[in-house]
């Protein structure tokens, strides 16, 4: 009996001594989730949680080591991790002067000669110049990535989001993220501000294209694996432009541009339903930084909505990354001055500021504000640990250019264009083949005309090596890659076919293939109140090329090259056959090989087609009974 009280007092005293240890261990680690004091980042997509032990072994979760840093950082520190200037403006020696947190290019700016060499060097003079500051905080440095590493010359240029939106294929938008990140590394840069997840409404604003749909729900399934792919490979992805941008009415008084950065005047029950769930999908993701955009909600700029972004954005939705400001955008806030209009704005909610050319001026604004009190140190605080969290989470403070072992030889390796020539043949839309025109004899006689049938700088757009893209011109592409045309002469010199491009041989052909189109726009500049064929954005040549097809006297087969549906119905009963290619980008043969069958057509239409420009908007869930020419979701096969 006395060996068995024996026994069971030891028992005892082990299991209170388990249960202390166990309790100090909860203790120490309530201890740690108090010194944490924020929330847990739920986001599993980063490289890292807030809440994972870093690699640099430091035994703390990220959120300590923000809070660490952020408590030896003097408010000079502060405010230059809130600053973007643009590298073309920006010495690396200034980096080190003011602390700057952040740098970007503008649309289309690169250093030198745009060389991967020139890139590498850039960003390894700012990243050592930060790395030489008091702290070492590495810079984020953000590009518009939008379609590919579109900056680049050499680059793969994938299908401007709408083509994507049409292809409606998850895994390839992985298969996008993955390569596009990989350029980026190639070059050194760690921030894509992308994805444009606008819901766009109205297809005469000039971002139309930058859009996958005008159905929330696409936008949502395109955009979540993009992300996550972008920041598996170490690149900060930007869901834009919050919020609503794509719900801009066109043509209301006191709109900047006919609809860009416009207003949208719609109930917040119809903001929540169309433009909000994006960037719920894109939260889910793991997005860790979200822009906001140029337009208004109801009158307010979205830059000085404090509800949306602090009250929605971060506390509803949870968002835990940073809040960045689009190109300059706080000087349109209805402040007047530039002091007031930033105070606005980072009270608002927006945690660094994009600004080329008033950023020395705005880091006094700020300082004076937090001294005075008009930006909380609470407010400061908080933009820029959001700003370290993600640093950290991205890993720049052990990669500041990227993992380099994930970098490949040269910009627009083949088997990366491959992936564009798959999204390519996804994107294209079949919406009319009577006849069976479709699928062409691959030894067919082919007259191909049309001012979109041999140019790269059409089929890619804007965003493509300059803001506004542009066009080939006397015999040099305007990037790499391959035209509508030269797949059409691949197809038939392989097959014993025959292509002709002279109108007066044009009797000759068994078929014509009309390729038409828009001219590279972005942004405002696209903006467009007739949508049809021969005004705004239309090339110029398109009538010409209509009239042409139509004098040669064969079956019709028209591919359209255009950033949204443009007005056809006076014209589509003349062409046997209609293709929507959308902007293919630098891999525009791949629409051969669908044209000639090799593959067969599985795009659907991710925006209604209208019948007139009167129609507009017009929408899947707001039809309003009207009939478009095309509804959402539609799109032909060849093969029954
Ligand atoms: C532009 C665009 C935005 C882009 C930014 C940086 O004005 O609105 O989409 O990311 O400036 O180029």
């Amino acid at each position: 009996m006395e060996l068995l009280k024996g026994i069971r007092s030891i028992f005892i005293k082990a299991l209170v001594c388990i249960m202390i240890i166990s309790s100090l261990a909860a203790c120490q680690s309530g201890n740690n989730s108090k010194q944490t004091s924020t929330s847990v980042n739920a986001v599993t997509s980063s490289p890292k949680s807030s809440t994972e032990i870093t690699s640099t072994g430091s035994g703390q979760t990220i959120d300590q080591k923000v809070s660490d840093l952020l408590a030896k950082m003097t408010l000079d520190e502060k405010v230059g991790q809130m600053m973007q200037p643009t590298r073309d403006r920006l010495p690396a020696s200034d980096i080190k002067k003011y602390f700057i947190g952040s740098v970007l290019s503008g649309g289309g700016s690169h250093p030198g000669n745009n060389t991967k060499e020139d890139w590498i060097q850039m960003c390894t003079d700012y990243q050592n110049a930060a790395k030489s500051t008091r702290l070492g905080i590495p810079i984020i440095y953000g590009i518009d990535a939008v379609h590919g590493h579109n900056t680049i010359y050499g680059a793969v240029v994938f299908p401007q989001n709408i083509g994507l939106g049409a292809a409606q294929d998850p895994e390839l938008m992985t298969e996008i993220g993955n390569v596009t990140a990989q350029e980026m590394i190639t070059s050194g840069v760690n921030w894509d501000f992308g994805p444009c997840i606008a819901v766009a409404r109205d297809e005469r604003w000039g971002r139309t294209y930058e859009s996958y749909s005008e159905s929330p729900d696409i936008v949502s399934s395109m955009c979540a694996p993009f992300i996550k792919a972008l920041q598996a490979n170490g690149i900060t992805a930007c869901a834009k432009h919050y919020v609503a941008d794509g719900g801009a009415m066109f043509g209301v008084a006191g709109n900047k541009y006919p609809i860009d950065q416009g207003n949208a005047v719609i109930s917040e029950d119809e903001l929540r339903k169309i433009h909000l769930p994006g960037y719920e999908a894109a939260i889910k993701a793991g997005a860790k930084t979200i822009m906001a955009s140029f337009s208004s909600w109801n009158g307010v700029k979205m830059h000085e909505n404090k509800y949306l972004i602090t009250d929605v954005l971060k506390g509803e939705l949870g968002f835990k990354g940073f809040v960045v400001s689009d190109y300059e955008a706080v000087h349109q806030l209805k402040e007047g001055n530039l002091s007031n209009q930033v105070i606005a704005c980072i009270n608002s909610g927006v945690d660094m500021l994009m600004e080329p050319n008033h950023w020395k001026e705005i880091i006094g604004i700020i300082k004076d504000a937090v001294n005075s009190g008009k930006i909380s140190k609470a407010r400061l605080d908080d933009a820029v640990a959001r700003i370290l969290k993600v640093k950290f989470e991205m890993g720049l403070f052990e990669n500041p250019l990227g993992d380099q072992k994930l970098a490949a030889g040269d910009f627009g390796e083949e088997k990366n264009r491959e992936v564009a020539q798959k999204a390519v043949r996804e994107s294209l839309v079949l919406l009319k083949n009577q006849k069976n025109v479709l699928p062409l004899k691959k030894n067919a006689k082919i007259f191909v005309a049309g001012p979109a049938a041999n140019n790269v700088g059409i089929q890619c757009g804007g965003w493509t090596k300059t803001w506004q893209g542009g066009m080939d011109k006397n015999g040099s592409k305007w990037m790499e890659g391959t035209t509508i045309l030269e797949g059409f002469q691949n197809m038939a010199k392989e097959n014993g076919g025959t292509i002709i491009t002279d109108p007066n041989k044009a009797k000759d052909a068994d078929v014509t293939v009309l390729v038409i189109g828009e001219k590279p726009y972005a942004e405002y500049e696209g903006d467009d109140s007739k949508l049809d064929l021969y005004n705004g954005m239309a090339l110029p040549e398109n009538k010409k090329a209509i009239d042409e097809a139509k004098a040669a006297g064969k079956p019709i087969v028209t591919i359209l090259i255009s950033g949204r549906p443009r007005i056809v119905t006076n014209e589509i009963n003349s062409w046997d056959a209609f293709v929507a290619a959308w902007l293919p980008g630098t891999e525009g043969a791949a629409i051969t090989d669908v044209l000639y069958g090799d593959y067969d057509f599985t795009g659907k239409l991710s925006f209604t087609w209208p019948k007139s420009v009167g129609q507009l908007p017009i929408n899947v869930d707001a039809m309003n009974g009207k009939d478009p020419l095309f509804p959402f979701g539609f799109g032909l096969k060849m093969k029954k």
